[in-house]
């Protein structure tokens, strides 16, 4: 357990240029599909994030070899091709918080003869699977027992794996992914109808070769992946994490005279919905040094501050795309003018933590008016006024990280007296986040 961090000091002005972590999607998926290919792969700035580590040491523990030189900033990882994990019956794997990990890693046993146990931490095991047992079923995958949908659960693959028809209407790219990783270990062909969400996957096979052919419907992307086919290792520049990179976007708009160069920063139009919802708002902020990177699109982001924010009616269409950037959109909204309003936004409380009742409850404490609608949306009365004087104090929060950080930048940037209990959270995704604030950005953070 960490010791609360307490901040009762809002950021002086800054003009800066700052690099993000590595981005936390891209990272995961280096590693799984590394772990698959023929031969030694290498990726550049992967996230040294505890869901990227969980992920490595479940790999290590299906036997395998995996370098990490975190001096030089590199990763090796040795693959045997496709299902060639060796490990013993009745293997835990702990996934800890990473839903990615266990979510996309069950996908490639399935065609693994030996009991597996899947394990997380305490928000992991609320979490929802069925999401993705039912599709891992239908492909001929066990698990057991046979009506339990959270963590731990048991795994048994099968030598009679069969290719699926899938229909995807979260908008979720994990069981998209999930499904796709399945593919490519079962005989024939897989097709999948996904709403629109985060395509890393899609790209990283392009850039392998698996063969996997997509087409845009209106509202729909349908995929369909040939599985059984081996792939050569191959080496990755992990870009900054953009879902990172909202947290100091915000800071930035709702700080004084400030502003902010974001280094190679991923993206990708599935991930950008942030940008797009701020800039609709009112912010300015734009990208530079534009370039593609194997199918990923990356660039600097510039920022500055702003003072007349406007209130939003957020499309649900841009939701899949700024899905873990609500909580610190909403705080740009509880300073906007006017009243902002989000809807279709269910699988927001079916993240790390209840993340739409949590994002309600700290504007409440903030004094900013709002209202939850249904277990789906929330209206923001925005104050473009807004100054904390009062003490804060944030706990019990199943250690979400985004809601570490999103207390951070409230407290950084509309002042209170705040004690943010269990910053060490935060290492789930971001670990040089309180770094960058203290030594980048000269913030007085105890
Ligand atoms: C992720 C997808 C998103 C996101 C998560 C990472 C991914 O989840 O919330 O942090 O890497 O595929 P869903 O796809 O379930 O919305």
């Amino acid at each position: 357990m960490s010791r609360p961090i307490v901040i009762n000091n809002t950021i002086k002005d800054f003009n800066k240029k700052i690099t993000v972590d590595g981005d936390k999607s891209l990272s995961i998926r280096f590693a799984l599909l590394a772990s698959q290919a023929i031969g030694k792969s290498r990726a550049y700035n992967l996230l040294k994030s505890e869901d990227v580590i969980s992920t490595i040491n479940c790999l290590k523990k299906l036997g395998v070899k995996v370098k990490w030189d975190k001096k030089n900033n590199f990763c090796e990882i040795f693959g045997n091709g496709l299902n060639s994990y060796n490990f013993k019956n009745n293997l835990i794997l702990n996934a800890n918080n990473s839903g990615t990990c266990v979510r996309l890693l069950s996908s490639l046993l399935i065609k693994s003869p030996k009991k597996i146990k899947l394990v997380g931490d305490k928000s992991l095991s609320k979490r929802d699977m069925a999401r993705i047992i039912h599709p891992l079923r239908k492909f001929g995958a066990n698990f057991y027992p046979k009506n339990k949908n959270t963590l731990p659960i048991g795994l048994k693959g099968t030598n009679y794996l069969r290719p699926i028809d899938y229909l995807e209407l979260k908008g979720s790219s994990q069981c998209k992914s999930s499904v796709m990783l399945a593919a490519m270990l079962a005989p024939g062909e897989t097709n999948l109808k996904c709403k629109p969400s985060r395509n890393h996957t899609e790209l990283l096979f392009k850039y392998l070769k698996i063969p996997v052919k997509i087409k845009k419907s209106k509202n729909f992307e349908l995929i369909k992946v040939k599985g059984e086919y081996n792939f050569k290792s191959f080496n990755y520049k992990i870009p900054g994490d953009i879902s990172s990179s909202a947290f100091f976007i915000v800071l930035t708009l709702l700080s004084r005279n400030s502003e902010l160069i974001l280094k190679n920063v991923g993206i990708n139009k599935s991930r950008t919905g942030v940008i797009q919802i701020l800039n609709k708002m009112g912010a300015k902020i734009s990208f530079k040094n534009k370039k593609i990177y194997k199918g990923e699109s990356v660039a600097d982001i510039y920022v500055k501050s702003s003072n007349s924010l406007k209130s939003i009616n957020c499309p649900s269409k841009l939701n899949s795309s700024a899905i873990d950037e609500f909580l610190i959109i909403f705080l740009a909204a509880a300073k906007a003018k006017g009243i902002s309003k989000f809807i279709n936004l269910e699988e927001l409380n079916k993240k790390e933590s209840r993340r739409l009742d949590w994002g309600s409850k700290i504007l409440s404490m903030m004094g900013v008016k709002n209202k939850l609608i249904n277990n789906h949306g929330i209206k923001i009365w925005g104050k473009p006024n807004l100054e904390l004087k009062k003490k804060f104090e944030i706990k019990n929060y199943l250690k979400d990280h985004r809601i570490t950080a999103m207390s951070t930048i409230a407290a950084l940037s509309l002042g209170g007296n705040w004690k943010i209990h269990d910053p060490d959270s935060i290492k789930t995704s971001f670990p040089s986040f309180f770094k960058i604030l203290r030594k980048d950005l000269n913030s007085k953070i105890y």
